[in-house]
């Protein structure tokens, strides 16, 4: 095919036997060049820039001149969430390893497709082995396995749709036949996915029963034990409970070995929540605080949040990866089979898929164990840093002591009546974006706003934080100048 004879731009594919490499590298080259010009200025962007201008949205007739969509793509970086910066620290956003960036661009090139062995050969048995070597990480056994999903949501709702076929015999016949409606335990902190993977596994968001917790946001282990034997008396049939390592707002890991040993007692699947915090597995210094992970059934972890690997990286991991292909699988007779591995898209939630797995292979082969290890004992140490400043601060008050990166915490000035603090804390928010250059978040927590930080970008420096505190202190001495709304 001419291409240009087809009114296409000469660049519209990359030609296979290489008749417009010439024109196609300095397309490239000219998007390497922006891409590098404002990552490589980010810090000098506000965190969450104004948005000022949304691109044209009319699809045009004829395609646009490659300088004008360059023109576009540039307004597009400009005015969007600013992840690298420094002061970037509202959610769990990361900045993205070089390496995931380049997996993601080389991937979108190969097109290959993760539903398939033969449509992915090499990614297609690349994807378990790794993922098998992370389960080990974790102290699962050899028997473990598991998939890439888009996203942490998706990867409880695989879990907890493989835990309810194990634990009830409704694959072909569905929940319409069970006796008693099934219900799982969460803490009430955890992530609302639960409720949603409930409601689509046609259980009803109100199977998910969420345990109180206690003053440090953890899951209160007694009140799981009443919890499930309120269940069971009341005519439900108890079949998992989920510890979280790494609560959204508040970071907070829940007594995971404490709750295995109760799943364990009441014939529980027990399913681990590890997002988040998974990612502490990649510190020698810090990995205990997942003790009691390697009981789990399943897990759920999110390279994308704390490994600096770019959206989307999620994976799901079984103990028994064999019980979790029986119990899930249902086969693509259009696609061919092979002795030796899986065609993953018939054993998971999603069919045609991404091949996420080049861009976290690329980025654990790029910076090692020991690179990883180095950035999670870092964002601990500017955490402590953080931690110290709050402390040393008589109006601040945490909203939980905090086990690692995450810190969420309040300004509560006396001189202000107790119903004007969030409107109080609002407006920090918004000086902080202004003056500090810092984006910190407003989570709603038991009630109340709080301002949350996520110390995960490895530019963040002590300085950033001695100004983020400075403001905090001249806020908190003109207090007298605050309206409330
Ligand atoms: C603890 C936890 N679990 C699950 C999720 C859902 O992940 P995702 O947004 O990737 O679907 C989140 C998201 O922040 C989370 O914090």
């Amino acid at each position: 095919m001419d291409l240009q004879q087809s009114g296409l731009p000469n660049t519209a594919f990359i030609h296979p036997q290489g008749k417009n490499q010439a024109d196609v590298a300095q397309l490239v080259q000219q998007v390497v060049d922006l891409l590098l010009g404002e990552m490589g200025t980010a810090a000098e962007r506000s965190p969450l820039p104004q948005l000022t201008r949304l691109p044209s949205h009319n699809i045009p007739n004829e395609g646009i001149p490659e300088a004008e969509l360059l023109a576009q793509l540039k307004s597009i970086i400009q005015q969007s969430m600013n992840a690298a910066h420094p002061g970037y620290i509202g959610h769990m956003d990361s900045i993205p390893s070089t390496a995931s960036i380049l997996g993601d661009l080389v991937a979108g090139a190969m097109n290959n497709n993760m539903l398939s062995v033969e449509m992915s050969p090499v990614l297609s048995r690349l994807e378990p082995l790794l993922l098998k070597e992370i389960a080990a990480m974790f102290g699962l056994p050899e028997t473990a396995g598991g998939v890439l999903v888009s996203g942490g949501s998706l990867g409880n709702l695989q879990a907890i749709a493989v835990a309810r076929n194990i634990h009830f015999p409704i694959r072909e016949k569905g929940l319409a036949g069970l006796p008693k409606p099934p219900v799982f335990f969460t803490s009430a902190a955890a992530h609302t996915s639960f409720q949603k993977a409930a409601m689509v596994l046609g259980l009803g968001s109100e199977a998910t029963i969420g345990v109180t917790t206690d003053d440090r946001g953890k899951l209160d282990c007694g009140a799981l034990q009443v919890a499930i034997a309120q269940a069971k008396q009341a005519g439900q049939a108890p079949f998992a409970v989920v510890a979280t390592a790494g609560t959204t707002v508040t970071g907070t890991i829940d007594p995971i070995e404490e709750m295995a040993a109760i799943a364990q007692k009441h014939n529980l699947w027990f399913h681990v929540d590890a997002s988040y915090g998974g990612a502490l597995a990649f510190s020698p210094q810090h990995q205990h605080l997942l003790q009691g992970i390697e009981q789990a059934d399943s897990i759920t972890f999110n390279p994308q949040k704390w490994l600096y690997v770019a959206k989307t990286c999620a994976m799901t991991l079984f103990r028994d990866a064999k019980g979790w292909q029986r119990n899930f699988r249902v086969g693509a007779p259009y696609m061919g089979n092979e002795d030796d591995a899986m065609n993953l898209g018939e054993v998971s939630l999603q069919g045609t898929r991404h091949g996420d797995v080049l861009k976290l292979w690329m980025t654990l082969q790029h910076l090692g164990k020991a690179g990883c290890a180095a950035m999670i004992e870092q964002n601990f140490a500017i955490a402590q840093v953080f931690l110290t400043s709050i402390q040393q601060r008589p109006y601040l008050k945490l909203a939980t002591k905090p086990d690692m990166n995450i810190i969420c915490f309040r300004s509560e000035p006396e001189l202000l009546p107790t119903e004007q603090w969030d409107q109080w804390n609002s407006k920090l928010q918004d000086h902080l974006l202004q003056q500090a250059d810092c984006f910190v978040s407003l989570p709603l927590y038991q009630g109340q706003r709080w301002l949350k930080v996520v110390l995960v970008n490895p530019f963040t420096a002590v300085t950033h934080l001695a100004t983020l505190f400075e403001v905090l202190d001249e806020c908190h001495a003109n207090l007298s100048e605050f309206t409330p709304a």
